[in-house]
């Protein structure tokens, strides 16, 4: 569970927001949070139905929450509205008509802005074409795109008509994208010939085909196609269509569809700790409402701000934080392409700083890993440019360890800019624990305090709050809006995955160890099950290991993670071979490919450690703990007297030494 990024920095000091910042703030001092997060928890349904009246509806809820049925949530219940609705025509009636609302750089360095009115147009367009092409509401939508605008124009587009987008990230493989598509039955794709990524072009089309070519994926009717990096692709007759094609018949006017609170918006993929990715369910107006509320405060969000989160539209940061809520607070968001060091010729690691300084970024939220690689290239690279725009930054993902922490308040924020260190997950829709800028003194490495609303606690194994620095389970007690409503097609797994652990009391298992300081801050230590954190993004062990064993040379094989100075985790696997093959470096590399063409490159093992036989109990249950003490080059701890067969331990640690 350790997240095991070394730190050598003893630093307690605590980093109170300046005067300047909490004066202009919503929130703009400890007592006004504590007062106002007090009642959000002793009334919940009084503060959320508050925040969201200030949003669209075209009928308002009879109900804020009915919990009766839990853990199956239903939020505004009665209430019709439309996210989309409330991200654009919201805003088309006063001065944010002309307002920017998505500054987008590619990689190769062309740039391209869309007004609030702009933006509506094009996803009005953009529906109408899905809908001329036969998807309607309801309908399951795949999204596997680039950072460019008609990501986010595709998204609106879904939600507007009420079918139901599932984003793929541009890095997953074609067996990927095909295990998607078929559990979440989806009839239309919408991609683009390729992206650009460090100088390169991702296929996705060709990934698209491929996807396609497989058993599941049958049902898909439709493939819109952005044409983006120009390269030939093929286009498959009565299937495939040009997304310019498809919008230059379309009419530009398409009234938002008057939605249910509790229809369906979209399906994320997530890994868990079984083999097969979990689709988790987020429905239209408790998401908008938890988007909507904490990007406002969290964000403390402006009418002139610039903001800037580094995510691909194809996580949850992406969805929550560059698309959902900051279109509907009415936010100019900047959206980049590629790479963080891929200048537009040639890699440079002053891209992003080049880029603060020429959009004038206001706000920037970015994940440690990044922040960690940025302190490898060197402060150089900052140092060059203007980051005086800068006035708040943000972190999420992964524990920020203190060193990091430090040096992003030094180098890139001036020691000016307060620092929200953001602790939520795809399951929660929306940030939970936070320091609120203008409010909470930070501590490096504290995502300090509970959002409004959000009534976190750390529990021992019955359920009861542990004490001041004791270690324990990280819960959510009460529900909220964004939540996730079930897994999709599998609300067993739902239960038993969230809610089946601490089921008398209700709470909600978020799967990270954390403790809570004498002060109450949250120290988030990292997952408890066999999921690893790898540069901020969720990877299961298991997943990896059913990827290896696909392979035909592998018998067996167990996947943990280690320290990485970088990546928070890196991923080593212990392979055995199948009788009769001999381990070498083509085998090796092979194998590291072939989880990269099963999976993503994000899941290519950092190593991989031929070993004769993988430590086991004698009922036959691998020992991963051992593994994981071996990877992080301790000594074995704890019980070994399980193990069916000592010497396998001593082999493996024999290899670590030689
Ligand atoms: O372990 C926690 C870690 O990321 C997990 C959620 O991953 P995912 O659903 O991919 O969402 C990532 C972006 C919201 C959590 O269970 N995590 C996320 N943010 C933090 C974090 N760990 C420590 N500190 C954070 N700020």
């Amino acid at each position: 569970m350790s997240t095991n990024i070394e730190s050598h920095l003893d630093e307690t000091r605590l980093f109170p927001p300046s005067q300047g910042f909490s004066e202009n703030a919503r929130i703009g001092s400890r007592a006004a949070y504590d007062a106002l997060y007090r009642k959000s928890i002793e009334s919940p349904e009084e503060f959320w139905s508050a925040e969201a009246e200030e949003l669209q509806w075209s009928r308002k809820w009879d109900q804020v929450l009915d919990w009766s049925k839990a853990p199956f949530a239903k939020w505004f219940v009665g209430g019709k509205t439309n996210i989309s609705a409330n991200c654009l025509d919201r805003h088309l009636d006063g001065p944010r008509k002309d307002k920017t609302a998505i500054i987008w750089e590619g990689e190769p360095g062309d740039t391209r802005t869309l007004t609030y009115a702009e933006l509506h147009e094009q996803v009005c367009l953009f529906s109408n074409a899905l809908k001329n092409n036969g998807v309607t509401k309801g309908d399951r939508v795949i999204i596997y795109m680039p950072m460019v605008p008609e990501a986010a124009v595709a998204m609106l587009a879904c939600a507007r008509i009420g079918a139901v987008h599932s984003v793929v990230f541009g890095g997953f493989s074609a067996d990927s994208i095909r295990d998607r598509i078929a559990d979440s039955g989806a009839t239309a794709v919408i991609t683009a010939d390729g992206g650009w990524r460090r100088g390169s072009i991702v296929p996705l089309k060709h990934n698209v085909d491929e996807a396609l070519n497989g058993q599941g994926a049958e049902q898909v009717a439709r493939v819109f196609v952005l044409r983006r990096t120009e390269q030939d692709v093929a286009m498959q007759e009565g299937r495939d269509v040009w997304w310019h094609d498809a919008v230059a018949g379309a009419s530009s006017d398409c009234p938002a569809e008057e939605l249910d609170a509790e229809d369906p918006l979209f399906i994320l993929y997530t890994s868990g700790s079984t083999g097969k990715p979990k689709g988790i369910l987020h429905t239209t107006a408790g998401y908008m409402v938890g988007t909507y509320v904490s990007t406002k405060y969290v964000f403390d969000i402006r009418d002139d701000d610039v903001y800037w989160c580094t995510a691909d539209v194809g996580w949850i940061t992406g969805h929550s934080y560059i698309v959902y809520g900051p279109l509907a607070n009415g936010a100019t968001v900047l959206m980049y392409e590629g790479a963080p060091n891929q200048g537009t010729k040639e890699a440079d690691w002053g891209r992003f700083w080049e880029m603060v300084q020429r959009h004038k970024v206001t706000i920037f939220y970015t994940a440690p890993t990044a922040i960690r690689a940025f302190i490898k290239a060197g402060e150089h690279f900052p140092e060059k440019y203007d980051l005086s725009s800068l006035r708040l930054l943000g972190t999420v993902g992964e524990p920020i360890n203190p060193e990091a922490w430090i040096w992003y308040h030094k180098t890139i924020g001036g020691e000016r800019c307060p620092i929200v260190d953001t602790w939520w997950q795809t399951e929660t829709g929306a940030i939970m624990i936070t320091p609120v800028p203008g409010a909470i003194p930070t501590k490096p490495g504290s995502a300090t305090l509970p959002f409004l609303g959000v009534d976190a606690a750390i529990v021992d194994e019955t359920g009861e709050e542990t004490g001041p620095n004791e270690g324990g389970k990280l819960v959510i007690r009460k529900p909220w809006p964004s939540m996730l409503r079930t897994l999709w097609g599998d609300d067993d797994r739902y239960v038993d995955t969230y809610w089946k652990e601490y089921q008398e009391k209700g709470y909600y298992l978020a799967g990270d160890g954390a403790r809570r300081d004498e002060d109450g801050y949250f120290w988030i230590v990292g997952r408890l099950d066999d999921v690893l954190n790898v540069s901020g993004h969720r990877l299961g062990t298991a997943e990896v290991e059913s990827a290896l064993v696909s392979h035909d040379t592998v018998a067996e094989s167990a996947v943990v993670g280690r320290p990485d100075e970088i990546k928070g985790q890196g991923v080593v696997a212990f392979v055995t071979l199948k009788s009769g093959i001999e381990p070498n470096e083509d085998l090796n590399k092979e194998l590291r490919n072939h989880v990269g063409k099963v999976i993503g490159a994000i899941a290519k093992p950092d190593e991989i450690r031929f070993t004769a036989a993988l430590p086991k109990t004698r009922s036959g249950k691998i020992m991963r703990r051992l593994l994981k003490e071996i990877c992080a080059g301790g000594k074995i701890s704890g019980d070994t007297t399980t193990l069916e067969d000592f010497s396998v331990i001593t082999s493996l640690q024999g290899k670590e030494e030689g």
